[in-house]
């Protein structure tokens, strides 16, 4: 398949075609519309994953059987309901996010969802909230969605709290498309790559900032 491989730069993409597909396939119930849109209405950045990167949260989550399941980076909540949608009712989501403000309106959310049950908002600095998490591992699935600059420690604590089988995933993993640059943010989530090959089984999915995905060695 090398031809296919080779033909850079050609996308068969358009926004219409994304938006039927969006829909048809990743639409939004009320929770999720509500965490979706809230970023915008309630003045937080709008950065939450794609509905179709959502949806791929929850079908690989399913797939892999996840039942305890680590999120960095929780802002309005989106992404955590997508992962939550895939849990048992034994499952749990422990979600970290540093700013008070929007821990508050991703629990509101999760709540509209019905999801307050299974998921815990964890408020601070992710690296704080580490050690005492570890007794609640091995884990399932791990997402890392925070602030780039720490993705090389997050991947390297995702090696040691996940499960063999166990998945990571790790949203922006083209950096903005910067991932080339010397910035310490842009060598952070290269190594992020480089510590990930090194105890998964990796791809790098082309979605328009990149998804690592990761099965544990
Ligand atoms: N996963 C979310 C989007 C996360 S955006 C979704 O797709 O719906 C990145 C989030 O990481 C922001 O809410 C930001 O406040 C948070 N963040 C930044 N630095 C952090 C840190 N050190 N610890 C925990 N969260 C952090
Ligand atoms: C930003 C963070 C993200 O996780 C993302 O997916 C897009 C943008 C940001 O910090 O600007
Ligand atoms: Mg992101």
């Amino acid at each position: 398949m090398a031809d296919l491989d080779s033909r850079q730069g050609h996308r068969y993409d358009s926004p219409e075609i994304l938006a039927y597909l969006n829909d048809l396939h990743a639409g939004h119930d009320t929770g999720l519309a509500s965490a979706f849109a809230a970023p915008e209405l309630q003045g937080l950045p709008a950065i939450q994953v794609g509905m179709s990167e959502g949806k791929l949260l929850t079908l690989l989550l399913r797939l892999a059987g996840a039942k305890r399941v680590v999120e960095f980076g929780t802002l309005a909540g989106y992404s955590a309901i997508r992962m939550a949608q895939a849990l048992p009712a034994s499952g749990r989501l422990w979600t970290l996010e540093l700013e008070e403000k929007y821990a508050a309106v991703a629990r509101e959310n999760l709540a509209l969802a019905g999801l307050s049950d299974c998921v815990e908002v964890l408020v601070g600095p992710a690296l704080d909230a580490l050690p005492a998490l570890e007794s609640k591992g091995p884990f399932d699935a791990i997402f890392i969605d925070a602030d780039k600059g720490q993705y090389d420690l997050y991947a390297r604590w995702a090696a040691a709290n996940l499960r063999p089988g166990g998945l990571l995933l790790v949203d922006n993993a083209y950096y903005f498309g910067q991932l080339m640059e010397q910035s310490p943010d842009a060598i952070a989530v290269r190594r992020c790559h480089e510590e990930a090959v090194q105890a998964f089984d990796t791809v790098c999915i082309p979605t328009p900032d990149g998804l690592l995905l990761g099965i544990r060695k």
